[in-house]
């Protein structure tokens, strides 16, 4: 009988409140970001709740890490500081803003860029650094900060996993010079798709809402445009449903924050599990992710077993990024279309070394989706049951492993 029958939280959650507000879209023929004030009113409350007086909603949260960029700046050829353990946006917005990605390793426990792995990528031509704060813990934005302000660097935190994280009790969104969050089906918040760059900085704000809104600027007219860029609007029905979801994020959050520490407790009593180490100065985890390092030797049973055998026992998980981003087709064909600059041709991403990225992406990392979070504690006491079960029949997983492979 497997640990878990019943399902988890399904995600998303939504409610009358959508359906009323999206009708009320609908019916009122105001659909586009210009026509209504959906988009608008959840600028201001995002930007509010993130710490920043400034919010610009896009389409999406690729967009809006690339139009951030723009707005910072960048030029051709500079180079901007990444983690290699991401989704792959944080690296091709840096490409598609006519820059290129210099990979910095990651902490093996925080599994956040390391700011020694950035020192070390710092040359004349870096002009930027995009941490994430991943799977919603913010990264060590002290020593970030500490590095850019003495080299003169942007900060441009991707808090796509991050919504409604802190770190100090400051939001995760207010602690770089500028952020870029998702709204993607799977993110915390979210409308299907979207995104949105929050900041304290005026002159970044005004650049990145010019740049979304096809060059336009505050004061001029309707067909005068000041600067490259396209239509990267939000529409209203997202705005709509938004401005719900953003009603439950702060009792979510804490529903995630609460049943991820627990949850950690629970397993990191396991040999070979390594729950992500909660830092000191986190005070609200977001758990886009709830994700853990599994050392198979100390377990006793290689990942791929251990993810089959927990999936056998209800509980939905997965290995995640099956490679680091410099071992992307993408990077080792350096397959940059337009993009592919003199200085971008003479890299070869291929003897790019990010072992501890590596490890994870290879062998050791284990994901458990956001929504799992949501339900009540009962709910993380299964996972823990299942992952001790699966634990203490590692010896026939391991054989049952071995002979699949021969
Ligand atoms: C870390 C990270 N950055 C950027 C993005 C890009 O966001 P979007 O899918 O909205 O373009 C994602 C999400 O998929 C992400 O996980």
């Amino acid at each position: 009988m497997p640990t878990r029958t019943r399902p988890f939280t399904s995600w998303p959650i939504f409610g009358d409140a959508e359906e009323a507000r999206l009708l009320r879209t609908l019916r009122s023929g105001n659909w586009g970001r210009l026509d209504g004030t959906e988009v608008e009113e959840f600028e201001h409350r995002f930007a509010a709740m993130h710490g920043c007086r400034h919010g610009v909603a896009v389409v999406n949260g690729t967009v809006s890490l690339r139009i951030a960029l723009l707005a910072a700046g960048i030029r051709a050829e500079d180079e901007v500081i990444v983690p290699p353990y991401t989704f792959v946006s944080t690296a091709t917005a840096v490409i598609e803003a006519n820059a290129i990605p210099v990979f910095a390793d990651i902490d093996l426990q925080t599994f956040n860029i390391d700011p020694a792995a950035i020192e070390a990528a710092i040359t004349p031509r870096t002009r930027a650094i995009i941490p994430v704060h991943f799977a919603g813990q913010p990264a060590d934005m002290a020593a970030i900060m500490r590095i850019a302000a003495a080299h003169g660097l942007v900060v441009l935190e991707d808090a796509a996993h991050a919504h409604a994280a802190s770190d100090r009790h400051r939001p995760a969104g207010s602690l770089g010079h500028v952020a870029s969050f998702s709204f993607q089906s799977s993110k915390n918040l979210t409308c299907g798709e979207g995104g949105i760059i929050t900041t304290n900085d005026d002159r970044l704000a005004e650049a990145c809402r010019s740049i979304q809104n096809c060059g336009r600027v505050a004061g001029g007219i309707w067909y005068e445009h000041h600067r490259i860029s396209g239509n990267y609007r939000l529409g209203e029905f997202q705005g709509a449903v938004l401005n719900c979801q953003l009603e439950r994020l702060e009792a979510q959050t804490n529903t995630r924050d609460a049943n991820g520490r627990y949850l950690a407790s629970q397993l990191a009593s396991l040999p070979g599990i390594y729950p992500q180490l909660r830092t000191a100065s986190c005070t609200r985890h977001g758990y886009h992710l709830f994700m853990l390092r599994l050392d198979a030797r100390e377990f006793g049973a290689p990942r791929a077993a251990v993810i089959a055998a927990l999936e056998a026992e209800g509980i939905p998980c997965s290995a995640g990024y099956g490679f680091s981003l410099p071992q992307q087709p993408l990077f080792r064909q350096r397959a940059f279309g337009p993009y592919l600059s003199t200085a971008a041709a003479a890299l070869d991403y291929g003897s790019v070394r990010c072992p501890r990225s590596d490890r994870l992406c290879r062998e050791e990392a284990v994901w458990l989706g956001q929504e799992l979070l949501l339900g009540p504690r009962e709910d993380m006491d299964d996972i823990a049951r299942a992952f001790a079960k699966v634990h203490a029949h590692r010896a026939a997983l391991s054989s049952r492993h071995l002979e699949a492979e021969t």
